[in-house]
């Protein structure tokens, strides 16, 4: 990795408690001309040391989407170099490689702002879906309760701080679909009963926000283990555990799994911190492999807000 630039845009969205499209699709276009012009200073190369062009082209909101892979594909234009169009799933499916001599194929558990779900992740392109979550995304489930608890946007990160004050066993909070056959997630009821408890109290202290906090965390980490031990038991041949996505990034999650490997005798394989949360890189490393491949786009490629893997390209 030559270079890793990120340009954050939390602080505009902070005020309204979440991503304003509008607001993200035009910070893309005020910040991606600085932020490309970073990163070829910090990598020390000129633009006509650039082999392809990658950038995200869906699935998502497809505001800031277009704002990248336009300008993606008007660089590769101009370069006369391959443009490709990379699924953002895939992205953080196959950060690891980039960091980590891991070969296919690897049990991947994606936890972020937008999805959860378990894949085998065979090889570029190649993903078998084993299950995911029904209603919300993990990471949506850490935001709402970060907003209950008037906690900045994005919760996650905020959620686990004040967790370590807490008490997990103070609130019995229910842990859905546990013990269930397959290995799907649900978290509407739990993000209800918090909220019920959270209208049951007289006060909020900063105490009781703390406790909250710690016993969520506890019920999203029994049944993210019980999940993971049944889709271990689905893919029994499969002895590499992979975590990715911005909620990886919860250390108290990630040692819990951990452990949960050991029991197991799996190995247990994450991305640095900085490539599980949204990044570039991960993009960048998507392209490398596709290019690898032969597997490059048209410059006709229209991004995609809706893009399920099982639609990726693969020749
Ligand atoms: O992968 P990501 O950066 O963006 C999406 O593709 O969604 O994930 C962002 C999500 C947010 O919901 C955020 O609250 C959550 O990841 N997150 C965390 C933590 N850090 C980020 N959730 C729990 N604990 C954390 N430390
Ligand atoms: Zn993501």
């Amino acid at each position: 990795m030559l270079a890793h630039c990120l340009q954050s845009q939390i602080a505009d969205h902070q005020p309204h408690g979440g991503v304003v499209p509008e607001i993200a699709a035009r910070a893309h276009l005020h910040l991606l001309p600085q932020l490309i012009k970073q990163a070829l200073k910090q990598a020390n190369i000129s633009w006509n040391d650039i082999t392809a062009v990658a950038a995200t082209a869906g699935p998502g909101l497809i505001g800031g989407i277009l704002v990248g892979a336009m300008t993606a594909k008007a660089i590769a234009a101009a370069l006369q170099k391959p443009f490709i169009a990379v699924n953002h799933l895939e992205g953080h499916a196959l950060t690891v490689r980039l960091t980590h001599a891991i070969n296919f194929p690897y049990l991947l558990l994606l936890v972020s702002g937008g999805h959860t779900q378990f894949l085998i992740v065979h090889d570029v392109g190649h993903y078998e879906y084993l299950g995911g979550t029904i209603d919300d995304a993990v990471g949506e489930a850490f935001d709402k309760i970060a907003q209950l608890l008037s906690l900045d946007y994005p919760g996650g990160p905020l959620v686990e701080k004040i967790a370590l004050k807490g008490d997990p066993q103070r609130f019995s909070f229910p842990r859905p679909l546990m013990g269930k056959p397959d290995c799907n997630f649900s978290f509407s009821g739990l993000k209800t009963a918090v909220r019920l408890q959270i209208e049951k109290l007289p006060a909020l202290t900063e105490q009781d926000k703390a406790d909250i906090a710690a016993s969520f965390q506890a019920a999203i980490a029994d049944c993210l283990l019980d999940r993971t031990a049944r889709a271990f038991a689905l893919a029994p041949h499969i002895d590499q555990f992979v975590i990715a996505g911005g909620v990886a990034a919860n250390a108290y999650l990630r040692e819990r799994l951990q452990k949960l490997c050991q029991e197991h005798r799996k190995d247990f394989i994450m991305p640095p911190m900085a490539l599980c949360t949204d990044n570039a890189a991960m993009i960048a490393w998507t392209g490398f492999e596709r290019l690898q491949k032969g597997l490059t786009d048209d410059l006709s490629f229209s991004p995609r807000p809706r893009w399920p893997l099982k639609e990726l390209s693969t020749s």
